[in-house]
């Protein structure tokens, strides 16, 4: 039995992980050894198989010991244990959540419903570190996939709506608090004044973004009744990294020779959960909308085609319909007055599941098979 080492399962996508791995019986397939700093020497969970013990997960030496290692422990865990592994002479399979490794020419970057086929070549050809892509990315391909392996995309743009859970679990609860603080404000506002119309109300709400104890410390800035159009550090040419990080890596997963141009705005709202994507794509040529309904339809088992109607579209392609399913449903989907090959679509997906942790557990499976 290979023995899996696994380091942050206790975060946000390292528990999703769990989860999943305990709803697929992954545990019953390996050996699995946990591996924590705070919590090493501590007894481990009783999963079938798992260590005992929680094994410290700064030791090189028990790292070491392992056939495969799957980390969402995050980059700076990468970028400081990866190469003392790999210089210890550690050949065993890298299987990472972080984004430090995935432009590496020697690592690939998974999501096998898209590149199942290069993932086997290359752990066949001895390639070691497999990369879980970006989640915004993933949930692109995992909807519109189908379309760019046909070549039927001239180039694209993904505007972005994404949920506070992508910006990390303190985040999440400070979008929480935002909202009491708000419901408090409102609630003493009515109590006060039972008379106070909307924009009352509302001159009220927005007196309170700037109120001395509004919680911002993650976020350094409200989130809830606001949304921010800026993700992670400004890159050279203006983009910022999330947004630059859609051409570099869906065109690595496609393996595409030519690039296709993908670009867009990437947006913080105040959705608990699930990043959502509005896309505009110039076609190479005239295709109904009949043939690309279908060809999404069936690009795998969990893309779902969302009739361009208002109820269908307000039921199901929403957050709330997808946040902890593994449901990809695509919507939205029409020729734009700007002619006939630009096309509108819009999806959403669960960023914990097929856009960060559904990958990993699948490319363990397949590096099992090895
Ligand atoms: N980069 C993503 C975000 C994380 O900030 O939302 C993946 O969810």
């Amino acid at each position: 039995m290979h023995k899996v080492g696994i380091v942050g399962w206790r975060g946000m996508v390292g528990s999703v992980l769990m989860e999943r791995m305990l709803s697929e019986n992954d545990f019953s397939k390996v050996k699995t050894y946990l591996f924590s700093t705070s919590l090493k020497g501590e007894n481990a969970p009783k999963y079938d198989n798992c260590h005992e013990y929680i094994l410290d997960s700064d030791s090189i030496e028990h790292l070491r010991t392992m056939d495969i290692i799957l980390t969402c422990q995050g980059g700076d865990y990468t970028k400081d244990i990866h190469p003392k592994l790999r210089q210890s002479g550690w050949e065993g399979i890298w299987i990472d959540a972080a984004s430090a490794l995935r432009m590496n020419e020697d690592a690939v970057i998974v999501l096998d419903p898209i590149n199942g086929k290069h993932i086997e070549k290359s752990l066949d050809a001895g390639i070691k570190d497999f990369i879980g892509g970006n989640c915004t990315v993933s949930l692109m391909l995992m909807g519109l996939g189908k379309l760019f392996e046909e070549d039927l995309v001239e180039w694209m743009t993904s505007m972005t709506y994404q949920a506070a859970s992508g910006a990390g679990a303190k985040n999440m609860i400070e979008l929480l608090e935002q909202m009491k603080f708000f419901g408090d404000a409102y609630l003493s506002q009515r109590q006060s004044n039972s008379a106070a119309n909307a924009l009352e109300f509302e001159k009220n709400m927005t007196e309170n973004f700037s109120h001395p104890k509004f919680p911002k410390e993650c976020f350094g800035h409200p989130l809830a009744l606001s949304l921010l159009p800026w993700i992670d550090i400004k890159m050279p040419n203006e983009q910022s990294k999330e947004e630059w990080k859609a051409q570099v890596e869906a065109n690595k997963i496609l393996q595409n020779k030519e690039i296709v141009p993908i670009d867009g705005t990437c947006v913080r709202v105040a959705s608990l959960r699930c990043h959502s994507q509005a896309f505009t794509l110039k076609l190479k040529k005239s295709v109904s909308i009949e043939r690309v309904e279908s060809l999404i339809n069936e690009s795998n088992s969990w893309t779902e085609v969302i009739a361009n109607d208002k109820e269908e579209t307000l039921q199901k392609l929403t957050p709330a319909y997808v946040t902890g399913t593994m449901k990809i449903p695509v919507g939205r989907i029409r020729k734009m007055t700007l002619g006939d090959q630009y096309l509108n679509a819009f999806s959403v997906g669960d960023q914990l599941l097929w856009g960060a942790a559904e990958p990993l557990r699948r490319v363990l499976l397949m590096a099992l098979k090895q």
